[in-house]
């Protein structure tokens, strides 16, 4: 049996933590599972605007429709969580700036990692916010974290061989 300890632990971190990170945590949890990878996976927004809030209904409808249950319930990032988790990883650089300013320490600060930083295939610098746009942005999240995702499984492949 792999205990908790075997497992990595990956943050998913966005704005508002209702749109791109539930997102994140949700399609790279199914990901990893097809891959056979042993994680734990959360999310979290650098605010707490969204507190308690299921998801974004549009967000929701646009994953369902392509086969992922978003579930989670937004929180906001804490100290802790550097603590609690291996991995902590932004959606865009405000994001990334932000979890910085949330760090204790410069080994909290190695835990943080950009989406972009595990495309395989997209040339994106970040996941754009579909928040304020139309049905075509929430499908584009979902693209690029898919294909970011499939990067993310193939780095923590890497990392246990090492
Ligand atoms: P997210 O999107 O950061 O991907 O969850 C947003 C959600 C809410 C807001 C902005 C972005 N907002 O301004 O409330």
């Amino acid at each position: 049996m792999n205990s908790s300890k075997d497992k990595t632990r990956i943050l998913f971190v966005c704005l508002g933590n209702i749109c791109r990170s539930p997102s994140a945590e949700t399609i790279f949890k199914a990901i990893a599972e097809k891959a056979k990878i042993q994680v734990e996976v959360d999310s979290a927004g650098t605010s707490a605007w969204h507190e308690g809030e299921l998801a974004d209904s549009r967000m929701r409808k646009t994953a369902a429709a392509r086969g992922y249950k978003i579930t989670s319930i937004s929180r906001a990032l804490r100290g802790k969580d550097f603590d609690d988790f291996d991995l902590i990883i932004a959606m865009d650089d405000n994001n990334y700036d932000d979890i910085r300013k949330t760090a204790r320490s410069v080994e909290d600060e190695g835990k943080v990692y950009r989406m972009r930083d595990f495309f395989v295939h997209k040339d994106f610098d970040h996941i754009p916010d579909p928040y304020y746009g139309g049905e075509q942005g929430f499908n584009m999240v979902i693209d690029l974290l898919e294909d970011a995702s499939e990067g993310l499984v193939a780095f923590l492949k890497n990392r246990k061989t090492i």
